[in-house]
């Protein structure tokens, strides 16, 4: 197979960003869509220029043969299932986030790719967010010595979020609208096991109730019988250090981005972030005392970095403000996408898009193991799904299920 031919299930919001970006890879032959409200198939394809399009993931998965790729944007809780589908009817899949609601559906995807060797990868934006690809380099460097502790998070307010919900899940969009917090925490989960290569083995985790009169969240108000808006959860990690991960829907704070790393400290080192204040710490090294290095310019984007030197630059507001996450950022390897994808316009989740639709793309084409693979996915995703029911539990520590490494005979396509 020289190219590949996707199709892209869903037309809401978020695959707005991704068409583009698989039309115009030049390792792309063809980008189909679906979805099963027409309208949207319709708008979507003389938006973009999409000539061959579907009424469903079943109608692609029935009629479309040659299509070899599915890219699935449906809703959060949908993904396992159509996953697993379209899996066993033999197409590779890049899926949104999250990866699966249930460690029985994440069981079961790991479970198709080992035996089949079919390429599954989820979009996790924030593995090329700058903080973690800084943060991924200096721990690699050995910047941080051993690590000790990180906290994450992504803060969404349910006001802010409720467009979202309500766009494709109708009248009775609060039931979705009320999913545990940390069904969501793939993002902040990720951020921590992908610069530091552990995974969370233990974890206790505390809820806030919520009593909001909107009434998403509560038992008999959602389809998890999901009483907490916010959950804050503290996971013990394989080599034996601790990472805070918070996960809060009802919080007076609109951050840009919504999931970010605070801090990372290590045995000999540490990343510290405000705002739009980066800092590397040297805490041992230097006899004189502590080394505090600010690498703000690096990890902040590029226009953010320009935009500061402005007279006018409000340093408050606009470093966390919609504009302040979007683009690339020097910690970026941009030269490695192909140039359609180094040219597109400074977008949202720093431009983290493009990375993912290659990785997706060369690992098809080379048959190699991508970052954000299943073994990767299932970490990021299966703490949280335990930290709920710890939660539930009124924060009692509970073993986190491990479906371990990918198969050491497996290439990556980034070592
Ligand atoms: N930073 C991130 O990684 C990030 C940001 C935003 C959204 N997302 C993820 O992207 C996904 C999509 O989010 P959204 O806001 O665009 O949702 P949305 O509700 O706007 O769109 C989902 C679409 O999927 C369609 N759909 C449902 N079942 C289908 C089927 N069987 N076949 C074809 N189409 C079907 C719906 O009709 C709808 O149009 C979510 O899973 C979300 O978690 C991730």
């Amino acid at each position: 197979m020289n190219k590949i031919k996707v199709c892209i299930i869903g037309m809401g919001e978020f695959s707005d960003f991704f068409i583009p970006l698989f039309r115009d890879h030049p390792d792309v032959e063809e980008v189909s869509i679906a979805d099963v409200i027409p309208e949207r198939v319709t708008a979507a394809a003389l938006k973009h220029g999409i000539k061959r399009t579907f009424s469903s993931l079943e109608d692609v998965l029935k009629n479309g043969k040659d299509v070899d790729s599915i890219a699935l944007f449906t809703q959060r809780h949908l993904h396992g299932p159509m996953v697993i589908d379209a899996l066993k009817a033999g197409k590779h899949v890049f899926s949104a986030v999250p990866m699966a609601i249930s460690v029985e559906e994440c069981g079961k995807i790991i479970d198709i790719v080992k035996e089949t060797r079919q390429i599954y990868m989820t979009g996790e934006t924030c593995y090329y967010f700058p903080c973690a690809i800084f943060c991924r380099d200096a721990y690699k460097k050995g910047k941080f010595g051993e690590f000790v502790y990180g906290e994450s998070q992504y803060y969404h307010d349910m006001k802010t979020f409720y467009s979202a919900f309500a766009r494709s899940g109708g009248d009775s969009w609060k039931r979705v609208a009320g999913i545990p917090p940390m069904y969501y925490s793939t993002h902040s989960v990720s951020m921590i096991v992908s610069v530091i290569g552990q995974h969370a083995t233990k974890v206790s985790c505390c809820g806030y109730r919520d009593h909001d009169p909107d009434e998403v969240f509560g038992v008999g108000k959602n389809n998890w019988d999901n009483p907490f808006s916010n959950q804050t959860a503290l996971l013990t990690m394989s080599g034996g250090g601790i990472a805070r991960v918070n996960e809060f829907r009802r919080v007076g704070i609109a951050h840009k981005p919504s999931s970010y790393i605070t801090c990372m400290y290590g045995t000999t080192g540490a990343y510290e972030c405000t705002t739009n204040k980066h800092m590397l710490i040297n805490g041992v090294a230097d006899p004189n005392g502590t080394h505090l290095e600010d690498v703000s310019d690096l990890v902040n984007t590029m226009y953010l970095t320009e935009r500061s030197k402005a007279a006018d630059f409000n340093p408050h507001e606009e470093p966390i403000s919609e504009r302040g996450h979007k683009g690339f950022s020097p910690v970026h390897d941009i030269a490695r996408l192909p140039l359609p994808l180094q040219q597109i316009p400074d977008t949202v989740h720093y431009n983290s898009h493009p990375f993912l639709v290659d990785d997706f793309v060369r690992a098809v084409l080379s048959g190699k193991l991508p970052p954000n693979h299943a073994w990767d996915s299932a970490r990021y995703m299966i703490p949280g799904l335990i930290a709920h029911e710890s939660a539930l539990k009124d924060g009692m520590p509970m073993d986190i299920p491990d479906f371990g490494d990918a198969p050491a005979d497996w290439d990556k396509l980034y070592e």
